[in-house]
């Protein structure tokens, strides 16, 4: 099959970064992998291209990541982006929706994962925030505003002495603090920040407040998710005095079996992600709650391989080649009937 990544530029690419082991296991099985990132799509002629470095296909790859991402050759090449059967989305967040519309242009012909649709509507933290969970069971009860007088109101009337509070389009533990409710004399000043001047220059920021999770202390799961199943799980603990668990924001990690309850769990929240062609994701849960959705480039591969000695990248790619296949089956069968019904 002819993959494309879609990620961040490969100079920018680290030694321990799952999609250098995704990357890894399609140019080892001998596809042709290209690489591209979202400055690079454009429209030539209608036709969405993109400027791609190409693995030589039949080299030698080296078992080794370092010495794989040293030594293997690949060349630029501008091609179409329908030509290939799969796109594997692995740029980091967040994403500018414009690249999704150049997406929207070849998604009929090429397997994208995630789908665009589920792109565009988990692009954000609204996506989680919004859960359809009548009972409060699924998600820590959340509201998403940038008005600030609203949001005073909302840790005023709380009856919990702390909160979260996080940008709305955040990754890697960014800008995510707790609100305590005794520090009231800070709190309209933190919000005003959030909500006006986090980001000089530009329009006014939607803040999240949420319920703090009890257990936070010990940390989250993070659970790779393929195709509405659970399919990789380690814990992450925040370092001592921080209240995020991001490895990025100097969390370590444990190895971490689910329970019965998180695995169904988890199975029914990828219901919803299957329905919206979220096949690939990263769930953050905490004491049972699900805190975010992962759908651009979910991480904690690596770290899963080393704690349990394993290359969970390989179920992936299988899911990848056998989507493709059914798509590329399914199409033959239309133009075998074509020539069928003319001959
Ligand atoms: N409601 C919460 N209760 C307790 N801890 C939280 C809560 N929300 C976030 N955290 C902590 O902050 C980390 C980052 O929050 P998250 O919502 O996953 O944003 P990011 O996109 O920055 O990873 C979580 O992994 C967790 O450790
Ligand atoms: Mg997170």
């Amino acid at each position: 099959m002819k993959i494309c990544f879609l990620m961040y530029p490969w100079e920018e690419v680290k030694k321990l970064d799952s999609t250098l082991r995704l990357i890894h296991e399609c140019v080892k099985r001998g596809h042709l992998v290209g690489m591209t990132t979202p400055e690079r799509l454009g429209i030539r002629d209608s036709v969405t291209m993109a400027n791609c470095q190409i693995f030589d296909r039949g080299q030698k790859v080296s078992a080794s990541m370092s010495s794989f991402y040293k030594n293997a050759v690949k060349s630029w090449k501008n091609v179409p982006m329908a030509g290939y059967d799969a796109v594997f989305m692995r740029a980091n967040p967040p994403m500018d929706p414009l690249v999704l519309n150049f997406l929207d242009s070849i998604k009929d012909d090429v397997f994208v994962m995630n789908a665009v649709k589920g792109l565009r509507e988990a692009n954000n933290k609204i996506y989680t925030a919004a859960y359809y969970d009548p009972d409060h069971e699924l998600i820590p009860t959340t509201h998403v505003s940038k008005d600030v007088d609203y949001l005073k109101q909302i840790i005023e009337e709380s009856d919990q002495e702390q909160m979260i509070m996080k940008p709305l389009d955040g990754f890697g533990g960014r800008g995510v603090i707790i609100i305590e409710k005794s520090a009231s004399k800070n709190i309209k000043s933190l919000l005003d920040f959030y909500v006006n001047n986090s980001r000089p220059g530009e329009k006014s920021q939607y803040v999240i407040l949420q319920e703090y999770v009890p257990g936070a202390e010990k940390g989250d799961v993070r659970v790779l998710m393929l195709n509405g199943e659970p399919i990789a799980s380690i814990r992450r603990v925040p370092s001592s005095g921080d209240v995020r668990s991001n490895v990025s924001a100097g969390g370590s990690v444990q190895k971490y079996k689910l329970t019965k309850e998180e695995v169904q769990f988890c199975r029914k929240i990828g219901e919803k992600l299957v329905r919206d062609g979220l096949y690939f994701t990263g769930l953050d849960i905490i004491n049972g709650k699900l805190i975010e959705v992962n759908v651009m480039s979910p991480g904690a591969l690596t770290e899963y391989n080393m704690l349990n000695k394993t290359r969970i990248q390989i179920p992936i790619i299988d899911f990848i080649e056998k989507t493709v296949l059914e798509k590329n089956l399914a199409r033959k069968r239309k133009s075998d009937m074509d020539s069928m019904l003319e001959g």
